[in-house]
């Protein structure tokens, strides 16, 4: 049986110069399996320290997340993490940056199969043509579709997102957009998304988490997105209910990010 991702009243104090800074207070959520959520706050408000956690880069102060129903204690090859910046390795093309992956998470393939894997997710995201290219050579978007590549071909079961298309033009965003919604559409894989782009989080969350503002940041309101899918950029355009959704999260993140209460989004 698949059961839920649950982040249990997580914790995240820093030691600074200053003194501890708690980061991130009794933070609580659960995602289900194949679901796909974001997590949205201002800068600065813990977003990736929550999604580093639950990637087991960093460890909890307090509580944790529980997968599987055991609590993890670090990182794990079913939670593969794709970062703003794709973090290729230089001086490897395409194709041997995927095979870094492809051979940690099937090492009892034979190079031969490690290969085929290692194109198949290269042409999933459409940058076959790239795989004896290096990673200099290439766009900032084709790049980040390599660094996609890598993070399936581990064929993790839940995705997590931190801001992968925060470095990219507004027409490659899109398309990277579009890349994850079709990717995930086809094996609803449990998808984490850290973004700080409304209209991102709306257009591919089956649920916002909203964070408030830190330090003691914690879920301030949670957001079923109801919309219809598969989605459509331009039909949204014309759907009030998008509109609707999207001025709750701007009233939240404009005016109540401390003490908005769950009653209002109603
Ligand atoms: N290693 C660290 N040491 C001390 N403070 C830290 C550390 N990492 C994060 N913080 C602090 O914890 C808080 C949350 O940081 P975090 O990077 O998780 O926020 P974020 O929501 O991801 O921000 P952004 O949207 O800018 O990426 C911030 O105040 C940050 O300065
Ligand atoms: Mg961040």
């Amino acid at each position: 049986m698949i059961r839920p991702l649950i982040i249990t009243s997580l914790t995240k104090t820093f030691d600074t110069a200053s003194g501890p800074h708690i980061a991130v207070k009794d933070f609580d959520a659960t995602v289900q399996p194949g679901e796909f959520v974001s997590l949205l706050g201002h800068s600065g408000c813990g977003k990736s320290t929550v999604l580093a956690i639950v990637a087991g880069l960093q460890q909890a102060t307090l509580g944790g997340v529980i997968v599987d129903g055991r609590e993890i204690d670090g990182p794990g090859l079913e939670r593969a993490l794709v970062f703003q910046s794709p973090c290729l390795l230089p001086w490897c093309n395409t194709r041997e940056n995927v095979m870094l992956a492809v051979r940690q998470a099937h090492p009892k393939l034979n190079p031969k199969e490690q290969k085929e894997l290692a194109r198949k997710y290269l042409n999933l995201v459409g940058v076959s043509e790239f795989e004896n290219t290096l990673p200099a050579e290439l766009s900032q978007g084709t790049q980040q579709r390599v660094a996609i590549a890598r993070a399936l071909s581990l064929e993790p079961r839940f995705l997590l997102l931190d801001e992968p298309f925060g470095m990219l033009d507004s027409m490659t965003r899109f398309e990277l957009q579009d890349l994850v919604l079709e990717l995930w559409e086809k094996d609803r894989k449990t998808c984490i998304l850290v973004t700080h782009d409304i209209d991102e989080a709306l257009y591919l969350s089956d649920r916002i988490i909203l964070m408030t503002d830190g330090p003691e940041s914690k879920v301030g309101l949670e957001l079923p997105i109801t919309l219809p899918r598969p989605r459509d950029r331009r039909e949204l355009a014309d759907n009030q209910e998008y509109y609707r959704l999207r001025k709750v999260v701007i009233d939240f993140l404009e005016h109540h990010s401390r003490q908005f209460t769950q009653e209002k989004a109603a």
